[in-house]
């Protein structure tokens, strides 16, 4: 069994950078070739022996709910016709043993108080978080499954990281090393969004965390930081003068699909892959000379 099994997915967020497509439909709901980024997250967390996913959401995302759960209409209608395979795609986008919880965050108070209002559904023990815009192919396995492998060695927290240029600290949590291995590193502290003369390093957190429930306590005292915001970044700056938290390299590419060009690149590439378009898209790619 795993040693983490649950996983935290802030979905309150607005999307504002892809309006107008974000305008009634969740930014976590766009999809990268044939299925929402939300859904690549939360496959992640499954590969990775996580069986509670833990969704903190808004008013305005009702469609995450129903994306997760079964549609009879939709079954029946296909089940009538004989479309076996689609009907499987339908019942794989979340295991049997796998469970949904849906916690509202009321008002949009950052990721650190989103993080926060999922304490009831994680209760004391560790968990995962994911940010479904930062999709990550992993290199042989996602880096959810790399990140609980390391935490079954080191027992503390682990954040996703890779390096950024320098002129771009200012979109991310940086991190300052001490003992560094080339793979992982001790973190000595963490800071959000620093301007680039002001950032520390250029090791920039991404979208995946293991933390330890010690960061509720931190949580429910972090005061407003970066954008007038409750920051995770500031409660785990918080958390490091009580425990070990590692930085971790982990394998794998990632692209930022909260951003317009971050999610053509995805697009891209995953229709490289995908086994039924790979072959005609690399013919029409060649085609207009791209
Ligand atoms: C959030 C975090 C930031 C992290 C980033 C990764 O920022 O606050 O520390 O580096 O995600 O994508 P956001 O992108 O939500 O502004």
């Amino acid at each position: 069994m795993s040693q983490i099994r649950k996983a935290v997915f802030p979905v309150a967020g607005l999307g504002t950078r892809f309006l107008p497509a974000t305008k009634a439909n969740p930014k976590e709901m766009l999809p990268v070739v044939d299925k929402p980024l939300i859904q690549y997250a939360v496959e992640e967390a499954v590969e990775a022996g996580i069986k509670e996913m833990i969704f903190v959401t808004s008013s305005a995302k009702r469609a995450i709910e129903d994306h997760f759960d079964k549609n009879y209409e939709l079954e029946t209608e296909l089940e009538k016709k004989g479309k076996k395979q689609l009907l499987q795609i339908l019942r794989d986008i979340v295991p049997s043993d796998v469970s949904c919880i849906y916690i509202r965050q009321a008002e949009a108070l950052g990721l650190g108080h989103a993080v926060l209002c999922a304490k009831p559904a994680v209760g004391n023990e560790p968990f995962a978080v994911l940010l479904a815009d930062d999709l990550i192919d992993g290199d042989g396995a996602g880096v959810v499954k790399q990140m609980v492998d390391l935490y079954g060695e080191q027992r503390c927290s682990i954040l996703g990281v890779q390096e950024v240029p320098k002129t771009e600290t200012d979109k991310y949590g940086i991190v300052s090393t001490g003992e560094d291995d080339g793979e992982v590193a001790s973190i000595t502290n963490i800071i959000e969004k620093p301007k680039p003369i002001q950032a520390p390093s250029n090791l920039a957190v991404v979208g995946r965390y293991i933390l330890t429930p010690r960061i509720f306590d931190h949580l429910g005292r972090t005061g407003r930081g970066s954008g007038g915001e409750i920051q995770l970044t500031d409660a785990i700056a918080h958390l490091l003068e009580d425990e070990k938290v590692l930085a971790y390299r982990f394998k794998g590419t990632r692209y930022d699909c909260g951003s317009k060009i971050g999610y053509l690149k995805a697009t891209v590439q995953f229709a490289l892959k995908h086994p039924e378009l790979s072959e005609e898209f690399r013919d029409y790619l060649k085609e207009i000379g791209a």
